[in-house]
């Protein structure tokens, strides 16, 4: 969806008094026409969920990111609907804004359009999730087209998709010449299909402006430069909490991985000292 200059508005704070509704990928697609990029970050749980649509931000994906940074497997590829669905559900009760979409895990939609339906159905009934993500172009746009006809918004994933980490051959840029070409071809086959945006992970920029361009869906950015229509993070590495040094296409906007660690341990110091609990902290 081609972006055209415009300001870069956040309706999340400005005040109103009318009811607050989630957003919708109709909604987003307006700002996207009307040249306002809008954002996508990750979250997991009540908490942080609440904080970012304090901060305005404009959906929220429960990622299977969440088998790295949640459940410390070494890639995306074990975690499973059942270890997605609390977090959803946490995510949903934690914010009434945002439109919450729920990543399909690996495993759960590629067998048959069948199977899609029923991850899907679950993340929406059971989780109340409003939208799903699923991985790869041409192979799954049987999935895509019966979601989209169900009612189910449904974003696609191109680039590099991590659920295909072994036949892609690692964490690595996609798209380069003459892959250029099939991603264009699959991101519009998605769009035919239904899908309601997309996200281009690990792309160059140029590619990334040209799938934007072409598409009337909104794109979304992560590794593929500014000229998507929206940005989205896993918000570990937008705040800084991993031990390891985040990839180039990270900005950190906070290292909290330090003052966390900071107040934990002046706190144990306290109690191995015995100056916590202190008198303010104590019942008479
Ligand atoms: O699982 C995830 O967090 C994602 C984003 C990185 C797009 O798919």
């Amino acid at each position: 969806m081609s972006t055209q200059p415009g300001s870069v508005q956040n309706s999340h704070n400005s005040q109103n008094t009318t009811p607050t509704r989630r957003t919708t990928f109709n909604d987003l697609a307006t700002m996207s026409l009307r040249g306002e990029r809008w954002s996508m970050i990750t979250a997991y749980d009540y908490m942080s969920a609440g904080i970012f649509e304090e901060a305005g931000a404009h959906s929220l994906l429960v990622g299977d990111s969440a088998a790295m940074v949640v459940y410390g497997y070494d890639s995306t590829i074990p975690v499973t609907v059942e270890e997605l669905m609390p977090l959803v559900r946490a995510v949903v009760r934690g914010s009434r804004k945002p439109i919450v979409i729920a990543d399909l895990p690996f495993g759960s939609y590629q067998a048959s359009v069948a199977q899609a339906m029923e991850t899907s159905a679950a993340f929406m009934k059971d989780g109340g999730a409003q939208a799903v993500k699923l991985e790869g172009g041409v192979p799954i746009l049987p999935q895509v087209e019966a979601l989209a006809s169900a009612g189910i918004p449904v974003v696609g994933h191109l680039g590099l998709t991590p659920q295909s980490v072994h036949s892609l051959g690692g964490y690595r840029v996609q798209g380069r010449g003459e892959a250029g070409e099939a991603l264009m071809r699959d991101a519009k086959s998605l769009a035919s299909a239904g899908a309601k945006a997309i996200v281009l992970e690990a792309i160059p920029s140029e590619l990334a402006a040209r799938v934007t361009d072409m598409l009337d869906i909104p794109t979304i950015g992560i590794g593929a430069g500014n000229a998507t229509n929206a940005q989205v993070i896993v918000w570990q590495d937008l705040l800084g909490l991993a031990a390891h040094e985040p990839p180039k296409f990270v900005r950190q906007y906070a290292q909290l991985r330090q003052p966390i660690r900071s107040a934990v341990e002046n706190w144990i110091s306290d109690v191995e000292s015995g100056a916590f609990p202190g008198p303010e902290n104590t019942y008479t």
